[in-house]
């Protein structure tokens, strides 16, 4: 099917066809998620995350994604393919050693097919977002831009890149994670996809790292470039805490975050065919449960993940947790904004609260781990 174009300002314009997605971060901040698994493909709603932003650039009129991957890249193919089952064309690049989210880009450019004039859209892998993307394409060639850049307003801007624009909304700085107060001149920020006009990527230098948002972006503006941003403020959440993978997961299954790709109805909980619950188990709050699962009798789950073949045993309590593929949560215990890594066993009677993690198979015996009420 032929993807429709978006009006902007009246005039028809053509959607980009091409999208570089970068997915070969080491994800340190989800550890131990992500010791087994690269963030992206940590399921999230039931299926690995990247498969929300595969279907919203589908659904946007992209046809032709590379990944740029690097941290364990080997799991991404085998599970995607050559991407037609989402009906898109993929392919895969991997860096031997990283090169960083520009040296990523620059790395990946010979496979696109664009012509030097035409837009490329660039995601960062772990952002769930409601972005128009065809909107953030018609600004981009409205306005005639070398590169756009998403951006969204959030209270705590330090953990982010800072984007600050004039009245027209055209970039006037780039500041990375600002380290000082003065730094700290705007609460808009990148918010993790652009796009570029093909050109501008093949200025990027090759065979070494660069980052776009320290190197590339910075430089660009010196030389008199044109940055766009667009500020949107509908959803959006960088997926790179374990609580904001959990938070991320249950508002897919909500609804409150957009995605075509949930597998299933939205709803206060969505368990996987092949989840075992007991029917007096509560789930809410977005929970979604995994096949091979299992739920006991009693248990209450609330905006919780639980992966594959986990075992949630009677009376247990998980709130905004992660609980990972086949790990153990023992009866009555009570996990209020945890993780526990693959293949962990939590005993029974056990109460882990504000983010605790559990490595991946690591043991917890019953009744060894309780905080006082006062805490
Ligand atoms: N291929 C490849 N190679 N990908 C990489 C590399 C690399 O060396 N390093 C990072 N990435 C990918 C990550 O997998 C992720 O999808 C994306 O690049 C961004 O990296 P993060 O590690 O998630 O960066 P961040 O969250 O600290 O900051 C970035 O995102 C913010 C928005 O969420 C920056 O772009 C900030 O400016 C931005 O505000
Ligand atoms: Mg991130």
């Amino acid at each position: 099917m032929r993807a429709q174009s978006a009006t902007v300002a009246g005039v028809e314009s053509p959607p980009a066809t091409e999208a570089i997605l970068l997915v070969g971060g080491k994800g340190t901040r989800l550890r131990p998620l992500t010791v087994h698994t690269p963030k992206p493909m940590i399921p999230a709603a039931g299926v690995p995350f990247l498969t929300h932003q595969l279907a919203r650039a589908k659904a946007a009129g992209i046809e032709h994604v590379v990944l740029a991957t690097s941290y364990l890249a080997e799991v991404f193919e085998p599970h995607f393919g050559d991407g037609s089952e989402l009906g898109l064309h993929l392919e895969y690049v991997t860096e031997t050693d990283p090169l960083g989210t520009g040296g990523a880009l620059r790395n990946v450019v010979h496979r696109l097919h664009s012509a030097p004039g035409e837009p490329v859209l660039v995601f960062n892998g772990d952002i769930l977002t409601g972005l128009d993307i065809r909107e953030l394409v018609g600004t981009h060639r409205r306005t005639g831009a070398d590169v756009s850049l998403h951006l969204t307003r959030v209270e705590d801007p330090r953990a982010f890149g800072l984007v600050p624009t004039d009245a027209d909304g055209r970039v006037t700085a780039f500041l990375e994670k600002p380290q000082t107060p003065e730094e700290i001149v705007t609460d808009q920020i990148n918010a993790g996809a652009y796009v570029f006009t093909r050109s501008v990527l093949d200025t990027i230098p090759a065979g070494r790292p660069v980052s776009v948002e320290r190197e590339t972006f910075p430089g660009l503006l010196a030389a008199g470039a044109h940055l766009q941003g667009m500020v949107d403020s509908t959803y959006w959440l960088d997926l790179g805490t374990p609580q904001a993978f959990v938070r991320g997961s249950a508002d897919l299954v909500l609804g409150r975050a957009p995605s075509p790709a949930v597998p299933g109805r939205h709803g206060e909980h969505l368990a996987l065919p092949g989840a075992d619950i007991a029917p007096d188990a509560k789930l809410s709050g977005g929970s979604c449960v995994s096949a091979g699962a299992a739920i006991g009798g009693g248990a209450r789950i609330d905006g919780s993940t639980v992966l594959a073949g986990a075992v949630v045993e009677p009376g247990a309590v998980v709130r905004n947790s992660l609980v990972g593929a086949g790990a153990r949560v023992g009866a009555r215990t009570v996990l209020d904004g945890a993780v526990v890594g693959d293949g962990a066993e939590v005993g029974a009677d056990n109460e882990l609260l504000h983010g605790v993690r559990v490595w991946c198979g690591a043991r917890i015996p019953a009744g060894s781990v309780r905080f006082s009420s006062d805490q």
